[in-house]
């Protein structure tokens, strides 16, 4: 893709370029919150599972509207969070990579989304030893793949992801309990590895991380609080549009103003389960 001198990342016409994506959701006619993992979730209050299922549906059109892939996998009875498919694996061009959940009521669903990639064409999927809850935690920009530990994702995980699909990890610790997984702490923003571009909410991260995020990426955009607890964050790029939380207003003045098409969808019954646009998706590389 033609890129000109100017803005990193967009065409002759001064517009970003989008990628098709290819991506796996998963329908949630059993979403519910009937356990609590995270900050997010209160399993006293009741869950409206038909909204959920008609917010995620407004969320695949989307998708489908801007022009990528859907695959779709059916939720199962009594996995209520499986509706995030961004935990269902990692999928990348070196191969795919299977999950392991820290908490065991979503233990269920690592086998369902392994066998559902290896039906699919995209196995061998590697069964991990140690905890990784896959594209929540483990991020392609570009030349880098990034990794979350401290809440889920074990370190020891970040080094079994490097050596199955051989491509070195970047270890970001994570530690503010909101911002549980690294996809509710940053957004790729563009994966190109000629431009790659993200954005962070600095306090997710511990200092050490913040200075390695620094120095990989110079440009990239820091976010603030507002839009981190709106999990603002969780959204998904295809490199010229971004679709978010339509409470993350800052967030999407700031992307507008860095040459990006923020498009709002609102998933408000879904984060009652501490997910965002993001966590619906798994983006299926190969
Ligand atoms: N309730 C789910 C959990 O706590 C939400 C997962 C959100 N997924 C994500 N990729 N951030 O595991």
């Amino acid at each position: 893709m033609a890129t000109t001198a100017g803005r990193p990342g967009t065409t002759a016409t001064g517009r970003r370029a989008a990628r098709r994506l290819e991506l796996l959701m998963c329908s949630p006619e059993h979403f519910t919150v009937s356990y609590e993992i995270n900050p997010w979730m209160d399993a006293a209050t009741d869950v409206d599972t038909g909204r959920a299922l008609a917010q995620w549906t407004a969320l695949r059109r989307t998708f489908e509207r801007l022009g990528h892939g859907v695959r779709v996998l059916p939720g199962l009875p009594g996995l209520p969070d499986m509706v995030y498919a961004a935990n269902g694996a990692l999928v990348a061009a070196q191969g795919s990579v299977g999950v392991r959940f820290a908490h065991p009521e979503r233990a269920g669903e690592a086998e369902a989304y392994a066998r559902w990639l290896e039906d699919a064409g995209l196995g061998p999927v590697h069964r991990p030893e140690h905890v990784n809850e896959g594209e929540g935690d483990l991020l392609v920009v570009g030349e880098h793949l990034l990794a979350g530990h401290g809440f889920r994702t074990e370190l020891a995980a970040h080094r079994e992801v490097e050596a199955v699909l051989g491509r070195p990890v970047t270890s970001l610790r994570l530690v503010d309990p909101r911002f549980y997984h690294l996809d509710t702490a940053l957004t790729v923003l563009d994966d190109d590895p000629e431009h790659p571009d993200v954005a962070w909410f600095p306090g997710a991260f511990d200092e050490e991380s913040r200075g390695v995020l620094e120095t990989l990426f110079p440009r990239g955009l820091r976010t603030d609080e507002e839009t981190a607890r709106v999990l603002g964050m969780n959204a998904v790029s295809d490199g010229r549009h971004v679709v978010l939380s339509p409470r993350a207003q800052r967030y999407a003045a700031q992307l507008a103003e860095r040459g990006y098409e923020p498009v709002p969808v609102d998933l408000s019954e879904l984060l009652r389960g501490g997910g965002g646009a993001k966590c619906c998706v798994l983006v299926l590389r190969r």
